[in-house]
């Protein structure tokens, strides 16, 4: 089965024509580049192979309006844009709440774009133990999906916090731990559908991230209960993206 990896660009690079040459760099089957705002357009033009993906989108349903500062999703969808993250935990950290997070799934999935729900634990949570993170992530994917009905296909990324290349707790995660909490999310978006009589698209559906590189990508790629994989500081360069991409062509 063939595995996505979604390079989430974060607040980089710094000029338009680094964007482009990175988009350049980046396309590829089986890749999608979730570049800030203000250069999905261009990026958009260049990608051929690779899809577009938003780093967030505003807390409205509606297409247009009178909201200054805010971003529809209707009009990423304009651009191309196929994938939107939500509930990043850096955006969670910049202040969106459990209930901004549900409204940008929901504003997403009326919109037509496929929401990438990120969920995962700080670190004063998993220091207490694996009960407690996953005590954690439950809460976080019953808070974002049980206000969503219908048939929605979220991807979901489980992202420990702890585990980002730039947390000032970085340390690894390991992949057993990462597939045995893709296990418990799993299992939860059964029992979440069945409360909420909502369809969740059933495997294959979680992405893992936190500090994916080069060299650690097959074993996360490796690993059934993963469909992919979102890859931030790694995704900026260029060489270490290709050679992500290239172990990702060979694991899938
Ligand atoms: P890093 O790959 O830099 O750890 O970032 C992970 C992430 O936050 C992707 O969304």
């Amino acid at each position: 089965m063939k595995k996505l990896i979604i390079a989430n660009w974060k607040m980089h690079p710094a000029t338009l024509a680094e964007a482009v040459s990175l988009a350049r760099a980046s396309d590829q089957e089986g890749i999608a580049v979730a570049a800030p705002f203000p250069y999905l357009a261009a990026v958009a033009a260049i990608l051929k192979c690779a899809s577009v993906a938003a780093q967030d989108v505003s807390v409205t349903e509606v297409p247009v309006g009178p909201r200054t500062g805010e971003v529809s999703g209707a009009m990423l969808k304009s651009l191309g844009v196929q994938y939107v993250i939500v509930g990043h935990s850096e955006r969670r950290a910049a202040g969106d709440s459990e209930k901004v997070v549900a409204a940008k799934l929901r504003a997403s999935l009326v919109a037509g774009l496929t929401p990438i729900l990120c969920v995962g634990e700080p670190w004063s949570v998993r220091r207490r133990g694996f009960a407690a993170s996953r005590a954690f992530v439950g809460r976080q994917l019953t808070s974002a999906l049980s206000r969503s009905s219908g048939r929605i296909r979220p991807l979901v990324a489980y992202e420990p916090v702890w585990a980002i290349s730039t947390s000032k707790h970085e340390r690894d995660e390991t992949p057993e731990d990462a597939a045995r909490m893709a296990q418990f999310i799993n299992k939860q978006l059964v029992v979440l559908g069945r409360r909420t009589r909502t369809r969740v698209r059933r495997l294959p559906h979680i992405l893992y991230g936190g500090s994916v590189n080069a060299s650690n990508a097959a074993v996360f790629l490796s690993r059934p209960e993963f469909s992919g994989i979102l890859v931030g500081g790694a995704s900026l360069s260029p060489h270490s993206f290709r050679d992500i991409a290239r172990v990702a062509r060979t694991t899938s």
